[in-house]
């Protein structure tokens, strides 16, 4: 078989999992984007065993298009169509690799998205080796990567001996999310920011992920996951890295992504004394959670850098499913000036920086300003620097064409999730005490209690100011 050359973009792209929710909610609107908007022309071959057809394939498709608001009878959503093709089978049978080959052929760059439970990775990397399909391919393969450091690392000896690290591309659509890149941006392109965005200047740091919903019809992958591994090791850890790390230096490629790396290896590993887990009231009623579940919906924990950047500045992450309402927010807090000259009384939030990562995508100043009259009195008040309504780009079309055309930065990397698990491994498997919170609650008190003098949470609201 002849090469294709390292860079070339991927001549067909194959997803495993092609009858599953992934597909319907992710896959199939970003294949349709890039068919719109990058005349994507490749084949698309779903990969399944549910003993479908192409045309069964093909409603599942039109489903999901309606489903995001897209017509099913436009150009781009009729070419996505004809670019379709369907291979059933089991993943571990051999048989189904031939027929993927035979239907793959003369592609030399494949990209091969594995949206499939974790459990079936290794088999179905194997399945692909052994029947020359990783050939020259690339390999999308989704979160969870792995359930604790060890199984992340096994994990990764795997997919290493039939795929080369430049070509596994490790999802973490945070990454490709426009208000992450928004933080980026904001702090690389503005030379304001760097001189303040240290121990000198920052007081503590809350990074808040808000869900108003429950675990809903995902009850058997989240019982085995809860919100430590969910969004805490990969999504939250991912935002922290954006928001502190030092500016990449260098053209190299991986320049961004090795910063991520040297910020995430720099997190002290957490201390069970500074985590607070919480499960909903009602959450043993979802279907497949198992009776008596400890599993966490919720979790609070305190987290410090070691660099002379940030030692001694505390950060505080939380996220949890059935709160108030569906926001996430990072909010950098400033100290107050060494003396209160106003002899005032101020409020711990009157200097921060606040990136708003949903519903809206915001950048806020908090200051201090005066209120008008002889008396020497202020009012916090935030300048909004910019705002726009949420994301109108979903990330998967941007993290699937750049694996396509072997482009990495938004992905993780190998030493990346290994920084992450590091972090958390000490406090996976009950290690910490789980309480219970009422849904509609900002979570159990404990987690109030937990962030103590450097409290309290700053808990996002529509209206974007708090
Ligand atoms: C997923 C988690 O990775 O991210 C979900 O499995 C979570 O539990 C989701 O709800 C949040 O992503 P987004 O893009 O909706 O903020």
């Amino acid at each position: 078989m002849i090469e294709a050359p390292h860079d070339a973009p991927s001549d067909a792209v194959v997803f495993f999992g092609a009858t599953g929710d992934l597909a319907r909610k992710q896959i199939f609107p970003a294949l349709y984007r890039l068919v719109a908007e990058q005349d994507l022309s490749v084949p698309i071959i779903g990969v399944a065993k549910q003993g479908w057809t192409v045309e069964q394939l093909r409603g599942r498709a039109e489903e999901s298009l309606k489903e995001h608001g897209i017509k099913p009878d436009s150009d781009a959503a009729r070419r996505l169509m004809q670019l379709l093709r369907y291979v059933d089978g089991d993943y571990t049978d051999p048989a189904t690799f031939t027929t993927l080959r035979h239907t793959l052929d003369p592609a030399r760059r494949p990209l091969h998205y594995l949206a499939v439970p974790p459990s079936l990775f290794a088999t179905v990397a194997g399945g692909l080796a052994k029947s020359h399909c990783a050939d020259g391919a690339r390999l999308v393969v989704e979160k969870p990567f792995g359930h604790d450091r060890a199984s992340a690392r096994a994990l990764d000896t795997v997919l290493r001996r039939y795929f080369s690290e430049e070509n596994i591309f490790r999802i973490d659509h945070y990454l490709g999310k426009e208000p992450v890149q928004n933080i980026l941006y904001s702090r690389f392109a503005n030379p304001v920011f760097e001189p303040i965005w240290n121990r000198a200047y920052v007081q503590s740091i809350q990074i808040t992920m808000a869900e108003d919903f429950g675990v809903e019809d995902r009850g058997r992958f989240y019982d085995e996951t809860g919100a430590i591994r969910d969004v805490l090791q990969n999504h939250l850890l991912q935002v922290l890295a954006v928001l502190t790390m030092d500016p990449p230096t260098g053209e190299e490629n991986d320049a961004e992504r090795d910063q991520r790396a040297n910020l995430l290896k720099a997190v002290r590993p957490l201390d069970p004394a500074h985590v607070v887990r919480g499960q909903y009231d009602g959450y043993h009623t979802v279907p497949g959670v198992r009776a008596g579940s400890t599993v966490e919906t919720f979790v609070a924990v305190r987290l410090e850098i070691e660099s002379w950047r940030w030692a001694g500045v505390p950060i505080y992450i939380r996220a949890g499913k059935r709160l108030p309402l569906t926001a996430s927010e990072v909010l950098v807090i400033f100290k107050r000036p060494p003396r209160e000259t106003f002899g005032e009384i101020v409020p711990v939030f009157s200097g921060h920086v606040r990136f708003t990562l949903s519903p809206d995508v915001s950048v806020g100043l908090g200051v201090r300003v005066k209120v008008p009259g002889e008396r020497m009195v202020g009012r916090d008040t935030e300048l909004i620097l910019t705002r726009q309504p949420g994301e109108d780009r979903p990330p998967y079309q941007r993290l699937l064409g750049d694996a396509m055309r072997g482009v990495g930065e938004l992905f993780t990397r190998s030493d990346l999730v290994d920084a992450q698990w590091r972090i958390v491994d000490p406090v996976l498997n009950n290690v910490c005490p789980l309480y219970r919170y009422t849904g509609g609650s900002w979570g159990p008190a404990e987690a109030a209690q937990m962030i103590g003098q450097d409290g309290p949470w700053h808990d996002p609201n529509l209206g974007g100011q708090g």
